[in-house]
């Protein structure tokens, strides 16, 4: 393997982070919240996809919040800018430097390869700590179409200049991981245990429970 490419949102950028700030406000709120938020957003991406109609990832990630916070009636001030600004401020998982850190001193490239709009990633991963240890961010935007289109996993190659077959692409959101399966990369997957395995055509390569053990599964010890 010579390159390792990460997704972002919910893989080294943990979504909690987005709402944790706000839970006095939130209360019992703040969980169902994030769930809807999350689920629009990933809605917008793929029925904007569908319907040929390219909004960036910063407009439908305020799209989906207005729209999760209407549905719940969660309407204090000031709650939608916070919470919008929230997200380009996301911490990363705390295995996160570990992980890139030991992949990259074994000689593996790192990357990313997000929805999110090349400003958002940059923002985030400069607050996220995590700029020194990614080689390249990769965002999705210039395509104008989003995961899991396998344009996208094959711009990746691209940019990386190496076939598929030599890039082990990492997610925490199991249709990202089918989407990259199925476009010939070899993908590890994140998930709860238990998780049932999606009825996908594209299969991961293996399957964990932490960014930690993403480097073992790589090879590297
Ligand atoms: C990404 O970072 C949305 O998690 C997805 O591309």
């Amino acid at each position: 393997m010579k390159a390792c490419v990460f997704d972002a949102y919910g893989t080294l950028l943990d979504l909690g982070s987005a709402v944790a700030p706000h839970a006095a406000i939130l209360g019992e709120a703040a969980a169902p919240l994030l769930a809807l938020w999350r689920r629009k957003q990933l809605e917008y991406t793929w029925l904007r996809t569908l319907m040929g109609r390219h909004a960036d990832f910063e407009t439908i990630t305020r799209d989906a919040l207005a729209y999760a916070l209407e549905a719940l009636g969660l309407r204090a001030p000031d709650l939608e800018p916070q919470l919008g600004r929230a997200f380009r401020m996301l911490d990363a998982y705390p295995d996160a430097v570990a992980t890139l850190t030991r992949i990259r001193a074994a000689g593996i490239r790192t990357a990313v390869l997000s929805n999110g709009n090349p400003d958002m990633l940059g923002e985030a991963f400069v607050r996220a700590g995590l700029t020194a240890l990614l080689d390249q961010v990769i965002s999705v935007q210039p395509l104008g179409v989003y995961k899991p289109s396998p344009r996208v996993y094959a711009m990746a190659a691209e940019v990386l200049g190496l076939p598929p077959a030599e890039i082990a692409f990492v997610s925490g959101n199991a249709w990202d991981a089918a989407g990259g399966a199925n476009a010939g990369l070899h993908v590890v997957l994140i998930e709860a245990p238990g998780t049932p395995a999606e009825r996908l055509p594209a299969a991961p390569m293996a399957r964990v429970r932490a960014l930690a053990e993403v480097p073992g599964v790589l090879g590297v010890h």
